[in-house]
Protein backbone atom coordinates (compact mmCIF):
# COMPACT_ATOMS: atom_id res chain seq x y z
CA UNK A 1 0.00 0.00 0.00
CA UNK A 2 1.75 3.27 -1.05
CA UNK A 3 2.35 5.23 1.97
CA UNK A 4 1.19 8.94 2.97
CA UNK A 5 3.22 12.18 3.47
CA UNK A 6 2.62 12.22 6.64
CA UNK A 7 3.85 8.64 7.08
CA UNK A 8 6.84 9.90 4.95
CA UNK A 9 7.73 12.63 7.28
CA UNK A 10 7.61 10.47 10.07
CA UNK A 11 9.99 7.53 8.52
CA UNK A 12 13.10 7.43 10.83
CA UNK A 13 16.43 9.02 10.28
CA UNK A 14 19.71 8.35 11.17
CA UNK A 15 21.59 10.59 13.16
CA UNK A 16 23.90 12.05 10.68
CA UNK A 17 21.28 12.96 8.58
CA UNK A 18 20.91 16.17 10.39
CA UNK A 19 23.72 16.74 12.20
CA UNK A 20 24.95 20.43 11.41
CA UNK A 21 27.92 22.81 12.15
CA UNK A 22 28.16 26.74 12.47
CA UNK A 23 30.88 29.42 12.00
CA UNK A 24 31.19 32.54 13.42
CA UNK A 25 33.93 34.72 14.05
CA UNK A 26 34.48 36.86 16.74
CA UNK A 27 33.48 40.27 16.14
CA UNK A 28 34.12 43.53 18.46
CA UNK A 29 30.59 44.02 18.75
CA UNK A 30 30.23 40.22 20.00
CA UNK A 31 32.74 41.16 23.22
CA UNK A 32 33.15 42.42 25.99
CA UNK A 33 35.27 45.69 26.82
CA UNK A 34 38.11 43.16 27.24
CA UNK A 35 37.38 41.47 23.99
CA UNK A 36 36.31 38.36 25.59
CA UNK A 37 33.04 36.67 23.64
CA UNK A 38 29.81 37.48 25.28
CA UNK A 39 28.20 34.60 27.35
CA UNK A 40 24.74 35.89 25.99
CA UNK A 41 26.26 35.61 22.52
CA UNK A 42 27.37 32.48 22.50
CA UNK A 43 24.28 31.12 24.08
CA UNK A 44 22.45 32.39 21.33
CA UNK A 45 24.67 30.75 18.63
CA UNK A 46 24.30 27.42 20.63
CA UNK A 47 20.49 27.98 20.30
CA UNK A 48 20.95 28.87 16.38
CA UNK A 49 23.53 25.60 16.39
CA UNK A 50 20.93 23.42 18.05
CA UNK A 51 17.84 24.78 16.15
CA UNK A 52 19.32 23.96 12.45
CA UNK A 53 19.45 19.81 13.47
CA UNK A 54 16.13 19.91 14.84
CA UNK A 55 14.87 21.33 11.95
CA UNK A 56 16.43 19.01 9.58
CA UNK A 57 15.64 16.60 11.73
CA UNK A 58 12.06 16.91 11.75
CA UNK A 59 11.60 18.88 8.47
CA UNK A 60 9.25 21.51 10.60
CA UNK A 61 9.23 24.64 12.64
CA UNK A 62 10.65 24.25 15.73
CA UNK A 63 10.46 26.47 19.49
CA UNK A 64 13.08 26.05 22.00
CA UNK A 65 11.42 24.80 25.18
CA UNK A 66 14.94 24.60 27.42
CA UNK A 67 18.51 24.53 27.70
CA UNK A 68 20.24 22.63 30.49
CA UNK A 69 23.10 23.68 31.82
CA UNK A 70 25.87 25.84 30.82
CA UNK A 71 29.44 26.04 31.74
CA UNK A 72 32.18 27.82 29.49
CA UNK A 73 35.45 26.25 29.68
CA UNK A 74 37.76 28.04 27.46
CA UNK A 75 37.88 31.96 27.41
CA UNK A 76 37.22 32.91 23.48
CA UNK A 77 38.58 36.44 22.14
CA UNK A 78 37.66 39.01 18.90
CA UNK A 79 39.12 37.55 15.68
CA UNK A 80 38.55 33.61 16.66
CA UNK A 81 37.00 31.03 15.23
CA UNK A 82 34.03 29.38 16.64
CA UNK A 83 32.78 26.43 15.86
CA UNK A 84 29.41 25.09 16.73
CA UNK A 85 28.82 21.31 15.95
CA UNK A 86 24.81 20.14 16.91
CA UNK A 87 23.34 16.64 16.58
CA UNK A 88 19.73 15.17 17.38
CA UNK A 89 20.64 12.92 20.26
CA UNK A 90 17.00 11.60 20.78
CA UNK A 91 13.48 11.90 19.71
CA UNK A 92 10.58 11.52 22.38
CA UNK A 93 7.62 12.16 20.95
CA UNK A 94 6.60 15.60 19.82
CA UNK A 95 10.34 16.96 21.58
CA UNK A 96 13.69 16.11 20.62
CA UNK A 97 17.19 16.17 22.55
CA UNK A 98 19.80 18.20 20.64
CA UNK A 99 23.78 18.63 21.59
CA UNK A 100 25.72 21.09 20.68
CA UNK A 101 29.66 21.24 21.25
CA UNK A 102 31.54 24.02 21.00
CA UNK A 103 34.74 24.81 19.96
CA UNK A 104 37.47 27.82 19.41
CA UNK A 105 39.76 26.90 16.75
CA UNK A 106 43.08 27.86 16.24
CA UNK A 107 43.46 27.48 12.36
CA UNK A 108 47.29 28.91 12.53
CA UNK A 109 48.03 25.84 14.29
CA UNK A 110 45.31 23.94 13.55
CA UNK A 111 43.69 22.84 16.58
CA UNK A 112 40.47 22.74 18.64
CA UNK A 113 39.91 23.73 22.22
CA UNK A 114 36.67 22.68 23.94
CA UNK A 115 34.67 25.78 25.21
CA UNK A 116 31.11 24.40 25.84
CA UNK A 117 28.55 21.96 25.67
CA UNK A 118 24.84 22.21 26.17
CA UNK A 119 21.92 20.06 25.82
CA UNK A 120 18.70 21.64 23.98
CA UNK A 121 15.02 20.51 24.17
CA UNK A 122 13.06 21.88 20.85
CA UNK A 123 9.58 20.96 20.24
CA UNK A 124 8.35 20.67 16.79
CA UNK A 125 5.10 23.27 16.06
CA UNK A 126 3.02 24.13 12.66
CA UNK A 127 2.73 27.35 11.84
CA UNK A 128 -0.29 28.50 14.25
CA UNK A 129 2.40 26.58 17.48
CA UNK A 130 0.52 23.17 17.97
CA UNK A 131 3.23 20.48 18.44
CA UNK A 132 3.83 17.97 16.34
CA UNK A 133 5.08 14.33 16.51
CA UNK A 134 8.51 14.37 15.41
CA UNK A 135 10.24 11.40 13.45
CA UNK A 136 12.54 8.51 15.41
CA UNK A 137 16.05 9.18 15.26
CA UNK A 138 18.28 5.96 14.41
CA UNK A 139 21.65 5.79 16.77
CA UNK A 140 24.15 4.34 14.28
CA UNK A 141 27.61 4.74 16.01
CA UNK A 142 28.53 3.76 19.58
CA UNK A 143 28.79 7.55 20.48
CA UNK A 144 25.33 8.24 19.07
CA UNK A 145 23.85 4.97 21.34
CA UNK A 146 25.63 6.32 23.91
CA UNK A 147 23.79 9.90 23.65
CA UNK A 148 20.85 8.32 22.93
CA UNK A 149 20.55 6.18 26.19
CA UNK A 150 22.12 9.34 28.08
CA UNK A 151 19.33 11.47 26.93
CA UNK A 152 16.45 9.41 28.00
CA UNK A 153 18.06 9.43 31.73
CA UNK A 154 18.46 13.37 30.93
CA UNK A 155 14.81 13.41 30.34
CA UNK A 156 13.45 12.32 33.44
CA UNK A 157 15.92 14.24 35.92
CA UNK A 158 14.54 17.39 33.50
CA UNK A 159 10.57 16.08 34.07
CA UNK A 160 10.86 15.91 37.87
CA UNK A 161 12.80 19.37 38.03
CA UNK A 162 10.09 21.13 36.11
CA UNK A 163 7.51 19.48 38.56
CA UNK A 164 9.01 20.68 41.43
CA UNK A 165 9.61 24.03 40.14
CA UNK A 166 6.12 23.87 39.11
CA UNK A 167 5.00 22.98 42.50
CA UNK A 168 6.75 26.37 44.03
CA UNK A 169 5.01 28.91 41.61
CA UNK A 170 2.94 30.92 43.72
C1 LIG B 1 7.41 24.20 24.14
C2 LIG B 1 5.89 24.27 23.96
C3 LIG B 1 5.52 24.22 22.46
C4 LIG B 1 5.28 23.06 24.67
O1 LIG B 1 3.91 23.26 24.71
P1 LIG B 1 2.88 22.03 24.60
O2 LIG B 1 3.14 21.32 23.33
O3 LIG B 1 1.53 22.52 24.85
O4 LIG B 1 3.38 21.20 25.88
P2 LIG B 1 3.22 19.70 26.26
O5 LIG B 1 3.16 19.66 27.75
O6 LIG B 1 2.09 19.04 25.49
O7 LIG B 1 4.62 19.06 25.83
C5 LIG B 1 4.98 18.80 24.47
C6 LIG B 1 6.38 18.27 24.47
O8 LIG B 1 7.28 19.28 24.90
C7 LIG B 1 8.06 18.81 26.00
N1 LIG B 1 8.29 19.95 26.87
C8 LIG B 1 7.39 20.87 27.26
N2 LIG B 1 7.99 21.78 28.06
C9 LIG B 1 9.28 21.40 28.17
C10 LIG B 1 10.41 21.94 28.86
N3 LIG B 1 10.33 23.04 29.60
N4 LIG B 1 11.59 21.28 28.74
C11 LIG B 1 11.72 20.18 27.99
N5 LIG B 1 10.68 19.62 27.31
C12 LIG B 1 9.48 20.24 27.41
C13 LIG B 1 7.20 17.73 26.66
O9 LIG B 1 8.00 16.82 27.41
C14 LIG B 1 6.58 17.08 25.44
O10 LIG B 1 7.54 16.23 24.83
P3 LIG B 1 7.12 14.82 24.10
O11 LIG B 1 5.90 15.10 23.24
O12 LIG B 1 8.29 14.49 23.26
O13 LIG B 1 6.84 13.86 25.21
C15 LIG B 1 5.28 25.58 24.59
O14 LIG B 1 5.50 25.56 25.99
C16 LIG B 1 5.89 26.84 24.01
O15 LIG B 1 5.52 27.26 22.91
N6 LIG B 1 6.81 27.46 24.74
C17 LIG B 1 7.48 28.66 24.29
C18 LIG B 1 8.67 28.26 23.39
C19 LIG B 1 9.45 29.47 22.99
O16 LIG B 1 8.89 30.54 22.79
N7 LIG B 1 10.77 29.30 22.91
C20 LIG B 1 11.68 30.41 22.68
C21 LIG B 1 11.59 30.92 21.33
S1 LIG B 1 11.90 29.68 20.12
Amino acid sequence: MPINEEQERLMPRPVCDSQSEMNEIVLPNDANPLGALLGGRLMHWIDLAGALAAHRHSRNYVVTASIDHLDFWTPVHVGDLVVLRSSVNRVFTTSMEVGVTVWVENYLLDELKHVSSAYLTFVAVDAAGRHLKVPPVIPETDEQRRRYEDAGRRREIRKAERQRRQANVP
